[in-house]
């Protein structure tokens, strides 16, 4: 069975060309990293993975399954979750609310309707109950409980990045795509991702896309790397040859971050 592959997908904005060719393959359980210079398509290749952008040619599959054509909540629906590299949470609720929002997928009768219908009340009274167990065990999960109930706007960065973490695990994923989890994070904020992260993968089996710039964190958790550069393929491949691969020390020449300060 393939678990998931993307084939040959490309994509072009206004002529030009954002993804050219990309394929591989992500077993299931793996950490998969991709990696590239800033503008590389790395965004690009989430967002057609998950139904934001229609490729021009190529295909998604997952679990033997062309996903390429679905629109973001149906592919939400076949557990493909992510986080975006914009905090994409509502700043004026809370963290339970926020998370019990990322439940959306799982509610038949419609967290706010279902209180107004009295037929269905407690069936309605039921399900939530379940619905707020399942985000519980979230902010437990992810230490949240001294912000449950705290405004997500008013928190810290760092803090919303793993409220932002929590809200695509209430879809109870198999897949997570992260871009830039880690970005603008301390170094403690850091630790405490790559934590997570790799609890996430142990603990709940979770197959991950990770988009990463901080080179470190990449090498340290990821069982293969996808490196590219102006939208193509340069290499892919476990850290130790990703890392000695001459064309992305060209590409990271000169990075903040870059490969050269790691070795
Ligand atoms: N909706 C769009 N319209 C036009 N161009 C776009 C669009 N989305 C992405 N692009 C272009 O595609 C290229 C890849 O952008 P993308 O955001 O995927 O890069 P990235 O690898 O995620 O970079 P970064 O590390 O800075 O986040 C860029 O040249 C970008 O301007
Ligand atoms: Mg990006």
């Amino acid at each position: 069975m393939t678990y998931f592959k993307v084939q040959s997908l490309c994509i072009s904005f206004g002529g030009i060309e954002a993804l050219r060719d990309i394929t591989f393959e992500v077993k299931k359980g793996e950490i998969y990293a991709i990696i590239g210079p800033n503008g590389a398509g790395k965004t690009t290749l989430f967002n057609c993975i998950n139904g934001i952008y229609k490729p021009g040619k190529g295909s998604v599959v997952f679990k033997d399954k062309e996903i390429q054509g679905k629109r973001p909540d149906q592919v939400a629906k076949l557990k493909i979750a992510r986080t975006f590299q914009n905090i994409e949470l509502f700043s004026h609720m809370s963290t339970m609310e926020n998370l019990m929002l990322g439940r959306h997928n799982f509610i038949r009768t419609g967290l706010f309707r279902g209180a107004l219908m009295w037929g269905r009340r407690s069936f309605a009274g039921k399900e939530e109950t379940a619905h707020r167990r399942k985000v519980e065990e979230i902010i437990d999960l992810l230490d949240l409980q001294s912000v449950r109930n705290k405004m997500v706007g008013s928190l810290p960065y760092g803090i919303q990045k793993q409220v932002e973490l929590g809200r695509a695990l209430a879809l109870e994923p198999e897949i997570l795509l992260l871009d830039e989890p880690c970005a603008g994070m301390n170094s403690e904020e850091k630790q405490d991702m790559i934590f997570w992260i790799k609890d996430i993968q142990d603990t709940l089996g979770v197959t991950i896309l990770l988009i990463e710039h901080d080179m470190k964190m990449v090498m340290d958790i990821s069982e293969r790397i996808l490196v590219i550069n102006f939208g193509s393929m340069i290499t892919e491949g476990s850290p130790q040859v990703v890392q000695q691969n001459p064309e992305v020390l060209r590409a990271y020449l000169g990075e903040e971050n870059g490969i050269g300060a790691v070795a």
